[in-house]
This record gives C-alpha cells, sequence and structure tokens, in this order.
C-alpha cells in the first residue's frame, strides 16, 4: 500500500452506512491507543476522514467537537490521551518536516493525520515503523470501505473484533 514494501501485521476491512457507523469504528480503535500512537487515515475528499477522527476523540473522551482542522493545519484535544489532529491536505510533501511530527510520536498523545499517505514514505524507511493506517473508499453515498492495518511490533496484541486476521 502507498507503495511502501512493509507488511502489516494484522488487517481488517468493513464497509459502513452512515457516518456514525465510521465514527463508531474509530471509537473502537480508540480503545486500543497509547501514548506515541499515529493513525494516518487516507482517502479521497469526502469519504469520511474527519468523521473516523470524530468517532476516535470520541473513544478518547473528548468532549470539545472535533473538526477539520484544514486551515490549522494542527488541533489539539484534551482527552484520556491528548489528540494530535492533523491535516496535510495543502502540505507538499518537502514541507513536512517543518512540522516537527517526530515529537509528537514520542509523546503523550495520539496523532491522528488526515491524508497520511503523504506521511508514509518517510515511516517506512524508518528501522521500526509503528502505526495503524485506515484508508476509506467510497462506495455509495453513504457507504464507505474502512480498511485497518497496523504496522510494527506494538500492534501484535492489539487487535479489534470482527473480521480481521493474521498475515
Ligand atoms: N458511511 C459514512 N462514513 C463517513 N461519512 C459518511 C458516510 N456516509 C456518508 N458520509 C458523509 O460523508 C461526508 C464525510 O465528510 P468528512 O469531512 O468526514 O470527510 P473527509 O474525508 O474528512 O473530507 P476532507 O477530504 O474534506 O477532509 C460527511 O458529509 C458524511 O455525512
Ligand atoms: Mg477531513
Amino acid at each position: 500500500m502507498y507503495g511502501c514494501d512493509i507488511q502489516p501485521c494484522w488487517e481488517l476491512e468493513t464497509v459502513t452506512v452512515s457516518e456514525e457507523e465510521t465514527r463508531a469504528w474509530g471509537e473502537r480503535l480508540a480503545r486500543l491507543l497509547r501514548p506515541g500512537d499515529l493513525v494516518l487515515v487516507s482517502g479521497d475528499l469526502g469519504t469520511g476522514k474527519t468523521r473516523l477522527v470524530q468517532g476516535i476523540a470520541r473513544g478518547l473522551g473528548v468532549s470539545e467537537r472535533v473538526t477539520s482542522p484544514t486551515f490549522a493545519l494542527i488541533r489539539e484535544y484534551r482527552g484520556r490521551l491528548p489528540l494530535h489532529h492533523v491535516d496535510l491536505y495543502r502540505l507538499e510533501q518537502d514541507e513536512l518536516f517543518s512540522l516537527g511530527l517526530e515529537e509528537y510520536l514520542c509523546g503523550e498523545g495520539v496523532i491522528c493525520v488526515e491524508w497520511g499517505e503523504k506521511v508514509i514514505a518517510g515511516l517506512s524507511s524508518a528501522p521500526t515503523p509503528e502505526f495503524i493506517a485506515v484508508e476509506l473508499d467510497w462506495l455509495g453515498e453513504e457507504e464507505r470501505r474502512l480498511q485497518l492495518r497496523a504496522f510494527g511490533k506494538s500492534w501484535r496484541g492489539r487487535r479489534l473484533g470482527g473480521g480481521d486476521r493474521d498475515d
């Protein structure tokens, strides 16, 4: 995926038929999240990336309303763990470094990145990339395919129920 050659330790595919169902998957995923975790969310415009992050926020106990950070680039929310919500839509590949995302990876919080495929090339060259990638595809007006892929040792023992398989 994303032109990188690392293998996921598990993957899961599901179809949602409402934005609330997509949020619910985010909420479920949030229960597994730990400090320093990276969630890369990808998918075309309007496929539900922000809806998924809203669910993650809810699962982390964020009470504030989560909106798209397109203009702010990064927004931070307080929850069980701090949530850093990033949107790279407008960012060029070579501007990524100026964001200092690596700092968050050793931090207390969780980072959710919309248009996450923009960072994957850099990550897959790291010695032990650790992240979870969620790819959304438009299937119909209210139907979306969600593909979750977990990479790195720390994700081996962390599973979402239903439909996942070992590789
Ligand atoms: N199954 C579904 N899951 C998620 N969103 C859905 C679903 N069905 C319909 N929608 C609608 O799709 C839109 C998704 O918007 P959202 O802002 O979450 O997408 P996005 O991928 O973040 O967009 P952008 O690329 O502009 O950041 C919303 O209007 C939502 O109501
Ligand atoms: Mg969005």
